[in-house]
């Protein structure tokens, strides 16, 4: 079978702590060359994952014609430039959330992408996490009724590092909300296929000094009516984290703990209910339908891989179109202007 070879552009962050052991894991793909902007990190990771080439400029990179597709997991702040500089070399794009620091800049990178004729897609991994797929198909069976109200929260500890660059508004775009907001609202979006059509936001800086917000809190309106909470923090202990993720609707819920994380792993409760009885006063529970279920786990980031490249080989389309993290980050850009006016913003 035909693997696709990928090229690592910022391959000493979350590529080496998750992506590229994923990549390694996966039957269609091959990693081929890793970039970084100090050389001995590159040579090291090179040797670390068996690559065959490995640079300290996305130029060198690009010029090798062996290379399919590139990762780009770069701070936001290049993605914008180096996702354009792979589209003029005719690589396909696996390009890290939030896809750039702003939506004008990420418009400009999926037209120019789409111009180039090079696939783009973003990484929300989350998709592929066993629990969330199943998740995704109750509610396509009408498993829950109608969606009324969801919840996701995805939660850190990431106190003050001077000089880094998540913490700094020219170099990030924004703190918890861009950095795992990002993550929630897309869970939420494509596991009931319904986007954000009004938005309210609140983003404040509780615990650090730093210039991005450390806490914020999303309020959306799905297209059905749904109304739908987001929590993001950078200031809840790791040790303490839930990462719940939740749905209600009018014939029952999902409840999932430590699902929205790095690692498939976590928790799904659900109760389906298909009683419309008449109005109960005492609100009594005749049973308790609840019931845990069971999946098997995988590798998000293998998934993540193997679905890309498979787009590829096959020229297909892709799992998780940059044109879905351009939209979620129109409702992440909504909710910091309502957070600054104060009221709510149309999508
Ligand atoms: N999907 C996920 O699970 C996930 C998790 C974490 C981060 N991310 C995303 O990945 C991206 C990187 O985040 P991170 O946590 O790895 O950050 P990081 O700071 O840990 O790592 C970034 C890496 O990029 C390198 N770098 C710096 N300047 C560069 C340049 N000009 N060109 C290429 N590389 C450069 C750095 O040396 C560093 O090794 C961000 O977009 C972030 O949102 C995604």
């Amino acid at each position: 079978m035909k693997k696709i070879k990928w090229g690592v552009i910022g391959a000493g962050g979350i590529a080496d702590r998750r992506t590229i052991p994923g990549m390694m894991l996966a039957n269609n793909a091959e990693l081929y060359s890793v970039m970084e902007v100090d050389m001995n990190i590159a040579e090291k990771l090179k040797e670390k994952y068996n690559a065959k080439k490995a640079y300290d400029n996305i130029e060198d990179l690009l010029k090798d014609s062996e290379i399919d597709a590139v990762y780009i997991a770069s701070p936001v702040v290049y993605h914008k430039e180096q996702a354009m500089k792979a589209a003029d070399a005719g690589k396909h794009i696996l390009l890290e959330k939030p896809i750039c620091l702003t939506v004008e800049e990420g418009r400009q990178v999926v037209d120019y992408c789409e111009k180039r004729n090079v696939k783009l897609a973003t990484g929300f991994m989350m998709r592929f996490h066993s629990y969330h797929q199943k998740m995704k198909q109750f509610v396509k069976e009408g498993k829950i009724g109608n969606i009324v109200s969801a919840r996701a929260q995805l939660t850190c500890w990431y106190p003050d590092m001077p000089g880094n660059w998540r913490q700094s508004f020219n170099t990030s775009g924004g703190g918890a909300l861009m950095d795992m907001g990002v993550h929630c609202l897309d869970l939420i979006q494509y596991i009931t296929g319904y986007k954000a059509r009004r938005v309210a936001g609140m983003a404040s800086t509780l615990t650090f000094n730093y210039e991005v917000e450390d806490s914020g809190l999303i309020v959306v309106e799905l297209e059905n009516g749904a109304l739908c909470h987001i929590e993001s923090n950078f200031n809840i202990p790791d040790d303490a984290a839930k990462g719940r993720l939740e749905f209600y609707g009018t014939k029952g819920s999902m409840l999932a703990e430590g699902t929205i994380s790095q690692i498939e792993s976590g928790q799904l409760e659900v109760t389906f209910s298909d009683d419309t009885k008449a109005y109960d006063a005492k609100q009594d529970r005749q049973e308790d339908r609840t019931r845990k279920i069971k999946v098997e786990f995988g590798n998000m980031y293998t998934k993540e891989i193997e679905s890309f490249s498979d787009s590829i080989l096959n020229n297909t389309e892709v799992a998780v179109p940059a044109l879905d993290g351009l939209q979620i980050q129109s409702v992440i850009e909504g909710a910091y202007a309502s957070s600054k006016s104060g009221t709510y913003v149309k999508l």
